[in-house]
């Protein structure tokens, strides 16, 4: 899909369709949408005396120009209450409505077959929000809006759009509407690569597959990607993550992407180095604590935090940025077999530390535990991680945002703050050491699970044992990875939530 940025008036051009956002208070028409309004004899107007179209957020409604205007059909979307964009501070949940109501428009595109439109980024001005910003959410709600996964269907419905353009008279404007559209671009692609992978079933998109996705990311982004197999994990004596892989004939990989400003990792104090670490089981059947199945139909989704890891590489090596990257995603299949890991069974995870398994389906924190003491021999500044890792944290937070944990407040708060900008928000949670008491073995160092209240915070008490006081923030994501049901911009399955999290905490990143 192609975005052009073009100097002219929208009621000048000729597209397929106009996109024009309105405001629900916005009584009197101005600008653009007055030009319009004015050229198709006020149907406009009409359309909103007679309250057909309010412009409430998301809502929709199509007129036709009848050969009054270039372009046959004029689509207008509400944007809700302008009062609210009219709040200090209240930025990122305005960019948000931005990004919802261009995707709710982009169905509507994508409904009637339209391959190209055209559009403005304000319907009026705005002093609250930045021109670039909101071209940048603008941009990320068509093209997440637009992502379609249809690969294994044989008869496959032409949706797909070629492209739009987005129209801006003061020439002035132009360069920052064109920057904010190519962060838009990069973001959603991040994403719905993100989908693209956690939509893949189990039996395509095993650990194998998986490494080598990566490595044609690798090639395409300049990155550098090393496969480990199971001998050299082996060596590593990751224990813990080789117990989970066990019970499957799939043989286990520990992919490590890296992304450094010159192509590879650079050596300069200016630069700070971080580690990504993203779950990558490829199927939770939930090995000898197998799971119902009504609980496994979502569990070939249980990569999502390996692909968004993934995803944000790929994003921070088109944008450029000033870091160096260290990505490490542990892949690996959960499956009950006569090989695999049993209850009651004690590993020597890689950093030493003994655990005893009281249940094979807690297997992400078994799986991280090794990556994460693996990711502090690189020595980076900080450590990101990023897992489908509890029920429980849906329980807690619903479908809605994620949870994020961590022991430096800094993090976190940088995590949070990435949340409410790109619409992908996380919620803190605490990890006193009280937690720690409800991991404690008979036998063991620590024991994998801790009892059902408190589940989510638990296993990331687990986590921290494996990263000490090293930098380290952590996020659940196993609430929002899926969607049941379509929203403005996220069709029904994955969502690629954290992609677009993750490169936003890159970009922003300023120092632990
Ligand atoms: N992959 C699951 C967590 C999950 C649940 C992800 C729902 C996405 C949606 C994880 O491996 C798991 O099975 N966790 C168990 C841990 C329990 C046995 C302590 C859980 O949360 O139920
Ligand atoms: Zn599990
Ligand atoms: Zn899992």
């Amino acid at each position: 899909m192609k975005v052009n940025v073009k100097k002219g008036k929208i009621d000048q051009i000729k597209d397929q369709a106009i996109i024009l956002s309105h405001f629900e208070d916005q009584k009197k028409l101005t600008g653009p949408i007055k030009a319009i309004d004015d050229r198709v004899l006020g149907m406009i107007s009409h359309l909103l005396k007679n309250k057909d179209f309010s412009g409430e957020l998301n809502q929709t409604a199509i007129i036709y120009s009848q050969d009054r205007l270039p372009t046959p059909r004029i689509i207008l979307v509400g944007l809700g209450r302008r009062k609210e964009f009219d709040v200090p501070g209240q930025a990122g949940e305005c960019l948000e409505k931005f990004r919802q109501a261009f995707g709710s428009a982009c169905r509507r595109v994508k409904e009637l077959g339209i391959k190209s439109f055209s559009t403005i980024v304000f319907p009026t001005d705005l002093k609250e929000i930045d021109l670039g910003k909101a071209s940048q959410a603008m941009v990320e709600g068509i093209f997440l809006s637009a992502y379609q996964m249809d690969q294994y269907k044989t008869i496959k419905k032409d949706r797909s759009l070629k492209g739009f353009t987005i129209m801006e008279e003061d020439p002035e404007k132009i360069e920052a509407i064109k920057k904010g559209a190519k962060f838009g671009e990069i973001f959603a692609q991040a994403t719905n690569l993100a989908r693209n992978l956690a939509n893949q079933p189990g039996n395509i998109l095993t650990p194998t597959r998986l490494s080598l996705d990566a490595e044609k990311l690798a090639r395409e982004n300049n990155l550098r990607c090393k496969v480990l197999s199971l001998p050299e994990i082996e060596e590593l004596k990751m224990n813990s993550f080789l117990a989970v892989a066990s019970g499957s004939k799939e043989s286990p990989k520990l992919i490590i992407l890296e992304y450094g400003p010159t192509g590879h990792l650079v050596k300069d104090k200016k630069i700070d180095t971080l580690a990504l670490v993203g779950k990558g089981i490829t199927f939770d059947a939930g090995g000898l604590s197998l799971k119902t199945t009504e609980l496994m139909l979502e569990m070939k989704g249980d990569m999502t935090g390996g692909a968004v890891v993934m995803a944000a590489i790929a994003g921070v090596a088109k944008l450029k940025l000033p870091l160096n990257l260290i990505g490490i995603i542990p892949a690996a299949e959960n499956l009950p077999s006569g090989s695999a890991l049993k209850i009651g069974d004690i590993i020597t995870s890689h950093s030493g530390k003994t655990v005893e398994i009281l249940n094979t389906d807690a297997e992400g924190r078994l799986i991280l535990a090794d990556a994460l003491s693996y990711a502090k021999t690189f020595g980076p500044d900080a450590i990101v991680d990023i897992a489908t890792l509890t029920s429980a944290i849906k329980i807690a937070l619903g479908t809605i945002c994620a949870g994020v944990f961590g022991n430096r407040e800094r993090l976190k708060n940088q995590m949070i703050q990435s949340g409410q900008e790109t619409g992908e928000r996380v919620w803190e949670f605490p990890l006193w050491d009280d937690y720690q008491e409800l991991i404690r073995s008979d036998l063991a160092d620590i024991k994998n699970v801790g009892g059902k209240p408190g589940a989510a915070i638990i296993a990331a008490r687990f986590l921290q044992n494996f990263v000490g006081d090293y930098p380290w923030v952590h996020v659940d994501i196993a609430g929002v990875d899926f969607s049941e049901k379509e929203k403005p911009y996220v069709p029904k399955g994955a969502t690629g939530f954290g992609a677009r999290l993750l490169l936003q905490f890159l970009r922003d990143w300023d120092g632990i």
